[in-house]
C-alpha cells in the first residue's frame, strides 16, 4: 500500500486503476480547460497570513451546514457515474461521508439509486435534481427521495446543456461501457475493477432507467441529456420545484450576483457558487474569484457555499474565510473513490481535514467559526 499523504497522492492512483473511459470523464473540464484549470490556480493566488504565539489548543472544524451538524464544513458534491469509478462507488462514498460526518449528495446521473443507497447507510443524505422536462417524472423522483429520507434536494442550474469535453467524445463515453479495442487492452491493465465490477451487478442509472419520456437508457449521456433535460428552465420553474419539495433546498450553479439575488427571492436556503468543476461555461471566472462578490450581494440572506477547485483543506479554509459557511468537493473524493474504494473516499476526507485543521491553527485560529477574511492576503482583482 503506497504512502498517501494528499489529494494528489489518490489521484495518480485513481488513474493507475480505473478504465481511461471514466478517470478521464472525472478529469475533464469543457472545451479549453480554461475554467478548470483557474479554479485550482486561483486558489494559489490567494496567501494565507501566519501568525505567531497564539494558543493553538483545543481546536475545532465542527460547523453546521443547511442547520445540520458537520466535523467540518465539507459536503461531498454530487457526481455522475461514481459507480464506474469503484463498484457501488455512491455506497461506498456515501457510507464514508456518514462515518465522517459530512453531508453526502447523490447525483440524478448516479449508478446506484436513491434506494440503494438509502437502503445501505444509516443517515440522511442530500439529492441532487437535474430538470427534467418529464414533469411526471419530476414529481415521482421527488417522492422517491423524500420516501428514501433525503434531508434536502440539491438543484443544479448550470446544466441545460451538457459543456463538451473533448475527451468524453474521442473515448466514447457510456456506461454501460461500450468497450474497443483500445478500451479492451486499457482494461486488460485495470482486471480488478473488471473483477469487482463483474462482482457487483447493478442497474445502470438506478434514478432515471425508464423514464417516461422514451428514453430507455442512458448509454450516451450527452444525446440523453439533450433529450431528458429541460433547455425551457426559468425561475418560475425554479420556484415550482422548490415548493414542490416542501424542506430544504439548495440551489447550486450560481456564478452571478444577481443570479444569487434570484435564489434569495424564490425562496432557497442556501446556494452553492459553482461553475461545475470547470465543466460547462469554459471561460466563465472561477467560483474562488466571484465569491466576494456574491457574499457581498446576499451574505445576509441566504447560506453561501461554494465548490470548483478545491483539492486540499488549505482550499477549504481560503474559501471559508472569503465567507463561504461551507464548500463541496468533487474531484477530490472522486480520486479517492476510484483509487481505493470507500477507503479512498474516508483518506480524502482525513487528508482535508488534517490539512484544515492545521493551516487553521497555523493562521492563528482554534475554532473554524472564527475564521475571517483577517486570515488571509488577497489580491486586488479577487474584489
Ligand atoms: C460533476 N458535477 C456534477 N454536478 C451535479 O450537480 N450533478 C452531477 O451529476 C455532476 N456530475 C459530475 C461528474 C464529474 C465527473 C465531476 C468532476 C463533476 C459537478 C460537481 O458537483 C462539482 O460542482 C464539481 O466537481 C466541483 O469541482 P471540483 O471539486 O471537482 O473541482
Amino acid at each position: 500500500m503506497p504512502v498517501i499523504t494528499n489529494i494528489d497522492d489518490l489521484k495518480r492512483i485513481h488513474k493507475r486503476r480505473t478504465p481511461k473511459m471514466f478517470y478521464d470523464y472525472a478529469e475533464s473540464g469543457s472545451w479549453t480547460e480554461q475554467t478548470f484549470r483557474e479554479n485550482t490556480s486561483d486558489f494559489d493566488k490567494i496567501r494565507l497570513r501566519q501568525r505567531i504565539a497564539v494558543d493553538m489548543t483545543n481546536r475545532t472544524t465542527a460547523s453546521q451546514m443547511i442547520g445540520e451538524d458537520v466535523s467540518m464544513p465539507v459536503a461531498l458534491a454530487p457526481v455522475g457515474l461514481t459507480g464506474m469509478q469503484s463498484a457501488d462507488g455512491e455506497i461506498k462514498a456515501a457510507r464514508a461521508a456518514e462515518k465522517f460526518g459530512v453531508p453526502f449528495t447523490l447525483s440524478t446521473m448516479s449508478i446506484c439509486s436513491i434506494e440503494d443507497v438509502a437502503a445501505r447507510t444509516e443517515k440522511p443524505f442530500w439529492f441532487q435534481v437535474y430538470t427534467l422536462k418529464d414533469d411526471e417524472f419530476m414529481k415521482r423522483l421527488f417522492e422517491r427521495a423524500k420516501k428514501a429520507g433525503c434531508s434536502a434536494i440539491v438543484i443544479t442550474l448550470d446544466l441545460q446543456i451538457m459543456g463538451q469535453r473533448h475527451k468524453d467524445i474521442k473515448n466514447g463515453l457510456s456506461a454501460p461501457p461500450k468497450f474497443t479495442l483500445a478500451s479492451m487492452a486499457d482494461l486488460a491493465t485495470k482486471w480488478s475493477w473488471g473483477l469487482e465490477m463483474l462482482g457487483t451487478p447493478r442497474r445502470f442509472f438506478g434514478n432515471i432507467v425508464g423514464h417516461a419520456s422514451g428514453v430507455k437508457d442512458a448509454s450516451s449521456l450527452s444525446s440523453w441529456t439533450a433529450e431528458a433535460f429541460d433547455q425551457s428552465l426559468d425561475w418560475a420553474r425554479v420556484k415550482q420545484l422548490i415548493e414542490m419539495w416542501d424542506g430544504k433546498v439548495i440551489l447550486k450553479g450560481i456564478l452571478d450576483a444577481d443570479d444569487a439575488r434570484k435564489a434569495v427571492e424564490v425562496g432557497a436556503d442556501a446556494i452553492v457558487v459553482s461553475n461545475h468543476g470547470g465543466r460547462q461555461l469554459d471561460g466563465a471566472l472561477s467560483s474562488i474569484r466571484v465569491l466576494p462578490s456574491i457574499v457581498a450581494a446576499v451574505g445576509d440572506k441566504i447560506e453561501v457555499h461554494m465548490d470548483s477547485g478545491i483539492r486540499s483543506g488549505q482550499d477549504v479554509l481560503k474559501a471559508i474565510a472569503m465567507g463561504a459557511k461551507g464548500v463541496m468537493i468533487g474531484r477530490a473524493w472522486v480520486y479517492g473513490l476510484g483509487a481505493m474504494g470507500q477507503q479512498g473516499v474516508t483518506k480524502a476526507l482525513e487528508v482535508i481535514h488534517k490539512e484544515l485543521d492545521m493551516t487553521m491553527a497555523l493562521c492563528g485560529k482554534r475554532d473554524i467559526k472564527d475564521v475571517d477574511r483577517d486570515i488571509l492576503l488577497v489580491p486586488e482583482d479577487f474584489e
